[in-house]
């Protein structure tokens, strides 16, 4: 496995599919899950998403997925996706997702994961722009992005028929000349 990131309490890494039952057991948190596309029923659903991710990072039109071990008890403690759009025909844009377990939320490790990720996603792959979809009720999730600098570039009424409803969709985004690599100070 050669794509390896370190933060201070964090290894990132891609996923394999020996993650799926760790993945499983906090994707399957009807909390955690609240806001997620796709709600999972079985750890085999977790082995699909795995499957479908690209084996290599970068490729157009593909979703690459990385998680989270704490370096502290090696538990692996969440995923960040990272979505390769083609649609611009640049190749030069990401959409980035991500799920925290709930035990680890509330104490910076998303925020750490998204800095150094964002880094690489900027200073090494090159990108232009990030652009994450939100529902307007996920406060931590908006908090988490306005922290690392995106903006709120779109809010689209009822534009997504999710779990028996129409829900809002947010849309934010931030562009490799707005990304600074300032320390973000604990609270
Ligand atoms: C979205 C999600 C990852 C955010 O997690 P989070 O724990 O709020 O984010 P962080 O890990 O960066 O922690 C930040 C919080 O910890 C606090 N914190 C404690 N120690 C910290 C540190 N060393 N550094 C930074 N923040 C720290 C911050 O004050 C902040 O709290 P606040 O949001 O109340 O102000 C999490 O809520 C989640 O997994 N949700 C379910 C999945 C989901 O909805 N994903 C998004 C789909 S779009």
């Amino acid at each position: 496995m050669s794509f390896s990131i370190h933060t201070s309490r964090l290894l990132i890494r891609p996923v394999t599919k020996e993650d799926a039952q760790s993945m499983y057991r906090y994707r399957s948190d009807a909390e955690v899950n609240r806001f997620l596309p796709t709600e999972y029923h079985a750890v085999e659903d977790i082995t699909d998403l795995i499957r479908r991710t690209a084996s290599e990072i970068n490729v157009p039109d593909t979703w690459f997925q990385l998680v989270l071990i704490c370096k502290e008890n090696g538990q692996l403690i969440g995923d960040v996706g990272l979505h390769f759009l083609a649609s611009d025909g640049q190749h030069k844009q990401v959409e980035i997702g991500y799920t925290l377990a709930k035990n680890y939320h509330g104490k910076g490790y998303a925020t750490e994961a998204l800095r150094a990720i964002l880094e690489h996603v900027f200073s090494t792959l090159q990108k232009h722009r990030v652009i994450a979809s939100i529902d307007p009720e996920n406060e931590a999730s908006m908090r988490l992005l306005e922290r690392l600098g995106f903006r709120k570039e779109a809010h689209f009424k009822e534009s997504l028929f999710f779990r028996g409803r129409w829900a809002d969709d947010v849309i934010y985004a931030l562009l490799k000349s707005e990304w600074r690599s300032v320390e973000i100070p604990p609270k």
